[in-house]
């Protein structure tokens, strides 16, 4: 199981960075549209920079910004131009009928692609049929409308399973830590998590009390000690 960063936050991503843990990052034009506005080419070859700086070699997807299948094949050989310096782009594709047009052909021209917005089973497997390394399941907004998130993803898993697909599920629209850890238990690849969410899957209020005693009982027993610095 591997954890992405779902993030185009320059700061967050370098203090995910730092910690040793991501295996990919992902983007989608919501979460670029959160930044400072810039060229968006100069701020994704900044997460590169970032990326490059702390000798990362892991996936960074990058989504097109149009509903036009034909723009989405033009803005997707346009990203491998401006960002294939760093050869780990995933171009991000949304499902859907002339979508998967797009994905297959992007394949066949040895294109990385991360299909994404998948809300249903049949979605994730169309994608995965049409050759998308990567298939994305909104966890949050499939359970938004009610739907049990976790049993599409069990579904997904094991009909990937069958098949022996190289496909990887990653399951994105992180809402709160329980989805982190129902997702991995449903069969999820990857999960690609906010930032926000890190330091809480590091937390726990019995290792504070523990570190906390630790500390206390050990200056309790050296205070009073002085150090005899002939026997040193
Ligand atoms: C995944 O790749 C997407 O960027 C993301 O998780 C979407 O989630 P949202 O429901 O928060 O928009």
């Amino acid at each position: 199981m591997k954890l992405f960063v779902d993030t185009a936050n320059l700061d967050e991503l370098e203090q995910c960075l730092r910690r040793g843990f991501p295996s990919g990052v992902t983007t989608n034009p919501s979460i670029l549209s959160k930044e400072q506005r810039r060229d968006f080419r100069v701020h994704i070859n900044d997460m590169i920079a970032l990326l490059q700086k702390y000798r990362y070699e892991i996936p960074l997807s990058v989504e097109v910004f149009t509903t036009d299948p034909k723009e989405m094949l033009r803005q997707a050989e346009e990203f491998v131009g401006y960002f294939g310096h760093y050869p780990h782009i995933n171009v991000k594709v949304p499902i859907g009928w002339d979508e998967l047009a797009v994905i297959a052909e992007l394949r066949r021209r040895g294109i990385r692609v991360n299909c994404t917005c998948c809300m249903s089973y049949n979605q994730a497997i169309m994608a995965a049929r049409a050759g998308a390394n990567y298939v994305s399941l909104f966890w949050g907004r499939i359970r938004d409308i009610g739907y049990d998130a976790g049993s599409i993803v069990r579904q997904v898993h094991d009909t990937l399973q069958t098949w022996d697909s190289p496909s990887e599920i990653i399951v994105g629209s992180i809402r709160h830590i329980a989805d982190i850890n129902e997702a991995m238990q449903a069969g999820a690849d990857i999960l690609t998590v906010p930032p926000k969410f890190f330091p809480q899957l590091c937390a726990h209020p019995k290792t504070d009390e523990a570190v906390s005693q630790f500390v206390a009982d050990f200056q309790k027993w050296q205070t009073p000690v002085q150090v005899d610095r002939r026997a040193a």
